[in-house]
């Protein structure tokens, strides 16, 4: 199936204004309210340019985050990747992805990582249908028992 958003899906920057949508995502997504919160605010203010939202009838629906490193200004980490429950499966997650790919090639990046748990299928299918490859699998990466692979992409 190819992935095609839907027509009145729109892909822009997130904006100061966008925080609660954001924020209930980001709860809903991993179940920890406080260090959610915090991790908006923090990448709202640290990553503005690679901090996009997906709206459909100005609902946030899903985001994505990414940020450049420090030492190495042609590398960049994909940190979050995040489609509400009842959006899946209809292309955001591809658009988004697609779009934060497009945003950080045209900031000169050539490196774009990310972390997936090896559990997450639907996850490792939408980067390795990207072109993202598996560079490798660190065992405990967030903890006991939480393992990811370490994908990456050339642009
Ligand atoms: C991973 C995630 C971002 C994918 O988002 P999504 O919006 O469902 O992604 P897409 O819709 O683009 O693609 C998902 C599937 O739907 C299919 N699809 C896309 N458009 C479709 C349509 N119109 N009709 C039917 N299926 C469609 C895609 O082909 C894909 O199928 P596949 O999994 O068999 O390859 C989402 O599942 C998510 O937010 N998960 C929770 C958070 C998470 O795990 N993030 C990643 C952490 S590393």
């Amino acid at each position: 199936m190819s992935a095609k958003p839907p027509k009145d899906l729109c892909i822009r920057p997130c904006e100061d204004r966008d925080f609660s949508g954001v924020t209930n995502l980001e709860i809903d997504g991993i179940h920890e309210p406080y260090r959610s919160a915090v991790f908006v605010r923090q990448q709202a203010v640290l990553s503005p340019q690679t901090f996009l939202v997906a709206t459909k009838d100005e609902k946030i629906v899903g985001f994505s985050v990414a940020t450049v490193v420090n030492d190495n200004p042609r590398r960049a980490w994909i940190l979050r990747m995040m489609v509400g429950d009842g959006f899946r499966h209809c292309g955001i997650g591809t658009a988004l992805l697609r779009e934060i790919c497009r945003v950080l090639a045209g900031r000169g990046i050539t490196e774009i990582y990310l972390t997936v748990s090896p559990k997450n299928e639907p996850a490792v299918r939408l980067y390795t249908r990207e072109g993202f490859t598996k560079e490798s699998l660190v065992p405990a990466y967030f903890g006991e028992g939480e393992d990811r692979f370490v994908m990456k992409r050339t642009c």
